[in-house]
């Protein structure tokens, strides 16, 4: 069922590596415009040449989303290039294991609450102008699992992600009724360099999917179908609303 964002103009952070990259992809398979945003220029080349393998309408845009003139930049790029904006999809993000809260490093706590958190208040800041001059649009917004469970090896993301969630409904309920729905993805442990940078080793990835009921952990492709369908139509009746996709890991790890 190609062509289910026919005709939209998406922006898409962390569109160098991961979900990101997955997202792009699937979008340029459905018929959308893309710009893919990233604060690393080589992984955004590298998106690009694969999408456009499926699509000329691909564009890249090098930001570092923690600062705010480089996101206005960013937005308005992608305006000027393809006209207007009518998806953003959040996923630029940063997890580095710390240990517990008394010795986390002010540096640590300061660097993922102004990626992850900051980071996405400014592009949805950014964003929801430009979506309103055109009646409207989609955000999808990536928190994660660990938002959601007390993940304990890093305080900082969890907190941050946490952040992304409430952000979310807040968000929704200010601007819903003024045609932009805003929606939050809450992923579990999905196989992306960011995951296994974090683990730093093979052994604790295949060691996570035996607790999935699946076998396996997640594959990026499959958070982008759900990014899809949120950035579509066919979610219309849908807003403010998180959505776990962790391969039904949350109900064994909370009967154990
Ligand atoms: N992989 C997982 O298990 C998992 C689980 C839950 C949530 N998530 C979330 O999904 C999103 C995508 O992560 P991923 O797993 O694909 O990781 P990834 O490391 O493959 O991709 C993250 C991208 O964000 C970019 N980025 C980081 N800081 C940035 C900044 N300041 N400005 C612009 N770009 C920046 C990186 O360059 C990278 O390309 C993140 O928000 C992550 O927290 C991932």
């Amino acid at each position: 069922m190609a062509g289910r964002l026919t005709d939209k103009i998406a922006l898409v952070t962390g569109g160098a590596s991961g979900i990101g990259r997955a997202t792009v992809l699937r979008f340029a398979e459905e018929g959308a415009a893309v710009m893919a945003a990233d604060r690393n220029p080589g992984g955004l080349e590298q998106t690009k040449g694969l999408a456009q393998k499926i699509s000329p309408d691909i564009e890249t845009v090098t930001v570092d989303v923690s600062k705010l003139d480089q996101v206005t930049h960013m937005v308005d790029t992608t305006v000027e290039r393809f006209g207007r904006l009518d998806v953003l999809v959040n996923a630029a993000g940063v997890l580095i294991l710390t240990p517990p809260l008394a010795e986390v490093d002010e540096r640590l706590w300061d660097l993922m609450m102004s990626t992850n958190l900051k980071g996405l208040f400014f592009c949805c800041k950014a964003a929801i102008p430009a979506m309103l001059q055109n009646g409207g649009g989609s955000i999808v917004n990536i928190a994660s699992m660990a938002g959601v469970q007390a993940y304990s090896q890093s305080l900082p993301y969890a907190v941050s992600k946490a952040g992304i969630i409430h952000l979310n409904s807040v968000a929704a309920s200010q601007y819903t009724s003024q045609g932009i729905r805003l929606n939050c993805i809450a992923p579990g442990f999905v196989d992306t360099p960011q995951a296994r940078g974090s683990t730093q080793s093979t052994e604790a990835i295949e060691k996570a999917a035996r607790y999935h009921p699946l076998g396996r952990i997640g594959r990026p492709e499959e958070i982008a179908n759900t990014i899809l369908f949120l950035a579509s139509d066919e979610s219309s009746y849908i807003s403010g609303s998180t959505f776990i996709v962790d391969g039904g890991s949350w109900s064994v790890a909370s009967r154990l």
